[in-house]
């Protein structure tokens, strides 16, 4: 049988994006309307978290039961998984009891591992190495917002961490830039995340020269799940990246911002740029919800008729 996983950004190509956007906008409106939409009836969706969530879990679980779907949540602190049972066993029995997997975990390899042996496509809901589900929310943002994001400039201020990784993916299939600002000692790693070249990013010292003309101004927290013994060097190492007011001024004037959440006000971000006009946070949280359901369609069904 013929299956497809979301383990990396890359994973998709941009047709294949570009369909999920325009279901994701019949989808996000039949919500809006309370237009009932059950295409995935007696289909179960597992959910296996090894770190914690807020926004992944709820907008899985909910986008599968509007779906008319159901959703299981197993957390490897309570399953077998927390106890050392192979990650291929799990994959084998798992895979026969549902018909979609959905994983956040900490190596990427874990996961893929996983996939490997699963019988069902398997969702990467976040690894240390990549967010894609985030990503593609962000991207169907700015869509929304600003029309298409081909050729423009994203500037990531930060830790190149598994957002910047996934954003750096996404630049290649959608073609815009990626003006990368972290701190020395957390530079990005070209060669480890599956980019084909290096003509989709720039790198800056200095943050306020990678937000400069920017279209779009987006962070994380300085400290991502695993790394937490960091902390406090941490803080140290990144108090010069706080996405402020003067900093956001630099870029365009109609420049967005994003954060995936949750975030940390007074650390990477300032309350008055989170909070602020530009700021597209909330939206971008929300259509986690509605491109996970096209996500969901697309695995389990394939393409259907956009016109339904
Ligand atoms: N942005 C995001 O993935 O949030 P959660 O960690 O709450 O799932
Ligand atoms: N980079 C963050 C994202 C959380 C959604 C982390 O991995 O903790």
């Amino acid at each position: 049988m013929q299956f497809k996983h979301f383990l990396q950004f890359k994973d998709f190509s941009r047709e294949e994006y570009e369909y999920l956007f325009e279901r994701t906008r019949w989808i996000k409106r039949a919500f809006k309307d309370y237009r009932q939409y059950w295409p995935l009836a007696d289909r179960t969706l597992a959910m296996i978290f090894d770190k914690n969530s807020t926004r992944t879990r709820l907008s899985f679980e909910a986008g599968m039961h509007q779906l008319g779907g159901s959703a299981i949540y197993l957390s490897t602190r309570d399953t077998q998984l927390g106890r050392g049972e192979p990650v291929e066993d799990a994959a084998r029995v798992i895979s026969r009891m549902v018909d979609l997997v959905m994983i956040r975990t900490y190596q990427h390899e874990v996961m893929e591992r996983f996939a490997a042996y699963s019988r069902v496509p398997v969702i990467n809901g976040l690894t240390d190495e990549y967010h894609p589900c985030q990503i593609m929310s962000d991207i169907f943002t700015y869509t929304e917002f600003r029309g298409s994001i081909e050729g423009k400039v994203v500037a990531w201020i930060g830790d190149a961490n598994n957002m910047c990784n996934t954003w750096l993916q996404a630049a290649e299939i959608f073609n815009f830039t990626v003006h990368v600002s972290t701190p020395p000692g957390y530079s990005i790693e070209p060669e480890r995340i599956g980019l084909s070249g290096h003509t989709h990013f720039a790198v800056f010292d200095d943050p306020h020269r990678a937000v400069s003309g920017a279209d779009l101004v987006t962070t994380d927290v300085w400290t991502s799940m695993g790394f937490e013994e960091e902390t406090e060097q941490r803080k140290k190492d990144f108090a010069d990246f706080c996405v402020d007011a003067e900093m956001m001024a630099l870029a365009k004037p109609d420049a967005l911002f994003m954060h995936c959440l949750p975030a940390h006000r007074g650390e990477e971000v300032s309350t008055d740029v989170i909070d602020g006009p530009q700021s597209v946070v909330w939206d971008e949280a929300e259509n986690r919800l509605h491109t996970q359901k096209a996500l969901m369609e697309y695995l389990l069904l394939g393409k259907v008729d956009v016109n339904k």
